[in-house]
């Protein structure tokens, strides 16, 4: 579960990222969050994180407080959420298989079970028979399943994914898309940030529109909202 009450978000430098968030995801929900550039989508997967902290109201995530969450609980709180970045950060001299079991092995999971959940997400994501390859020796499509892969690792209950289909083409966006769709329906929250008029309208989900750090519009089967 996901609340923002109320939620603003400054910069240090001053600029009011976000001006008052009111966003409630329950559990097994699927969002797009949409909105121009600068509009305040990184900034609210960066409260989510918990890299970055809300400068007032109240954000609960996974019935965890975060304005109230000490830092050395952050690394326990993250193992909830798996996360997709737009550049995929994927460790570039690490096998397809070690990157996804290295997220397990930072967390202290025993060999075993990481031998035997790695080839099982791998086939999820439809990347088995990539196991040995690197990271460059793959398609973009197929790095951003690598970092899809990753992002499940850890089970996590919340996935969020900054613009998955940013750097890969149409085709490839439609096999993530469907892939966050399939573990939508296995039961975990999906946060989907993009610009993709095309993917947001076709799918027919819930869709958050933000504008200048404030929410314009949040329907269900909903359409991209041109105006934002
Ligand atoms: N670290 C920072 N310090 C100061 N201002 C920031 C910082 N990060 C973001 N901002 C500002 O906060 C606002 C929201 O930025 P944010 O990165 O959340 O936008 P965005 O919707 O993700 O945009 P984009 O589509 O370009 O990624 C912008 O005005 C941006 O300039
Ligand atoms: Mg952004």
């Amino acid at each position: 579960m996901i609340d923002f009450k109320n939620v603003k978000k400054a910069y240090p430098n001053g600029t009011m990222a976000l001006k008052g968030i009111d966003l409630h995801v329950d559990d097994g929900e699927f969002v797009f969050i949409c909105g121009h550039s600068g509009a305040g989508k990184s900034t609210i997967i960066k409260l989510l994180l918990r890299e970055e902290r809300i400068s007032s109201g109240e954000l609960i995530v996974n019935e965890y407080d975060l304005s109230k969450l000490s830092n050395y609980k952050v690394p326990q709180y993250r193992r909830k959420l798996g996360v997709v970045f737009q550049d995929f950060r994927l460790f570039p001299k690490k096998t397809v298989y070690e990157n996804v079991a290295f997220a397990m092995e930072v967390i202290g999971t025993p060999r075993r079970d990481i031998n035997k959940r790695v080839p099982s997400i791998l086939r999820t994501v439809n990347l088995a028979g990539k196991e040995d390859s690197l990271p460059n020796e793959i398609s973009g499509g197929e790095q951003q399943r690598v970092a899809l892969a990753r992002a499940l690792a850890n089970n996590p209950s919340i996935i969020i994914a900054d613009e998955p289909t940013g750097n890969i083409d149409p085709k490839m966006s439609l096999e993530i898309m469907q892939l966050l769709l399939k573990i939508n329906k296995l039961g975990k929250t999906v946060i989907v940030v993009t610009h993709e008029k095309g993917l947001v309208d076709y799918y027919q989900q819930r869709v958050v529109s933000l504008q200048n750090g404030r929410i314009v519009d949040d329907k269900v089967g909903g359409m991209y909202n041109e105006k934002v």
